[in-house]
């Protein structure tokens, strides 16, 4: 079989790089991004002419069915960074370091970071803000690219009190705006703004000299990033405010297995058009030994 990801593409086909994510500051283009975690996501992904793919540690709840990002391990981000590169020609690819790799210091976080970029990504992220300045300013030294996060960061769930708007005082969204400031001056070349209000985002957008890339954030920053479970519609059950779903992939699926499931009990799938023939069956025959 012809490998899918070898076929011509209908993206525009330049190639997406930390470089040219910085660029997209000056020239105001947005910044499109989505998450991926698999081949056949990644290929379609890619060729939709999505500029920033994320393998992010959003896999544990998307696809491996845990209730938080927590439990995923290294081992398992790295499965699936491995076949998101694969099929990616043009996005960028950025790794999302799992909890735990670098909540242990430096040499925790390096070593994790050079396994995502010898699985193909081209840049890591990791959550925090003023108190990740060291840890991210010791990644790019290494030539590591960086992509910040700031806001709601699902790791800290447990010491958030679970999955709350953040920077909802002037106090806490100033200091989220020191967050990413920090970050930037540490060397990030992109921040990631998750779940604040609209006009906190604003101003951190304004702030930065680097793009801000937003989920929950309101339409004011560089870009937009999505799960891909949420804007396919992969998974059923209540969204929250900001997942705008583009596909009911669940239930199209649900009726498709269904179908499948009456043909087979009905006796009409595979047709005669979807199986075998071996002209000389008859001979065949003919020569196998009966008891
Ligand atoms: O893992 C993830 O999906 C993320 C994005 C939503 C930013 O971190």
């Amino acid at each position: 079989m012809k490998h899918p990801a070898s076929e011509p593409s209908p993206a525009p086909m330049e190639k997406v790089t930390v470089p040219s994510i910085r660029r997209r500051k000056l020239t105001a283009e947005k910044i499109v991004a989505v998450t991926a975690y698999d081949y056949p996501t990644a290929l379609v992904a890619d060729r939709a002419g999505i500029d920033v793919i994320l393998v992010g540690d959003s896999l544990a709840s998307a696809v491996l069915g845990y209730e938080t990002t927590l439990p995923v391990s290294l081992d398992e981000m790295l499965v699936a960074q491995r076949a998101v590169k694969r099929a990616v020609r043009r996005a960028l690819l950025v790794g999302d370091l799992p909890f735990g790799t670098y909540q242990t210091g430096p040499r925790g976080a390096t070593k994790a970071a050079v396994a995502f970029l010898k699985a193909g990504a081209e840049a890591i992220k990791l959550e925090g803000g003023a108190r990740r300045a060291a840890l991210v300013r010791h990644l790019v030294e290494n030539d590591i690219p960086v992509m910040g996060h700031v806001g709601l960061t699902p790791q800290s769930v447990h010491a958030m009190g679970g999955y709350r708007v953040q920077g909802k005082s002037p106090e806490s969204g100033a200091a989220l705006v020191e967050d990413a400031l920090a970050l930037e001056a540490a060397g990030a070349f992109a921040v990631v703004v998750e779940g604040v209000p609209s006009d906190v985002a604003a101003e951190i957008t304004a702030r930065l000299e680097v793009p801000t890339i937003g989920i929950g954030a309101g339409a004011a920053t560089d870009g937009q990033i999505i799960v891909l479970a949420d804007v396919l519609g992969m998974l059923p059950g209540k969204k929250p405010r900001f997942v705008r779903s583009y596909l009911d992939f669940h239930s199209l699926a649900l009726e498709a297995l269904g179908s499948y499931r009456r043909d087979v009990i009905a006796g009409s799938f595979p047709s005669a058009a979807e199986s075998y023939t071996a002209p000389e069956m008859k001979a065949t025959s003919a020569i196998i030994e009966r008891p």
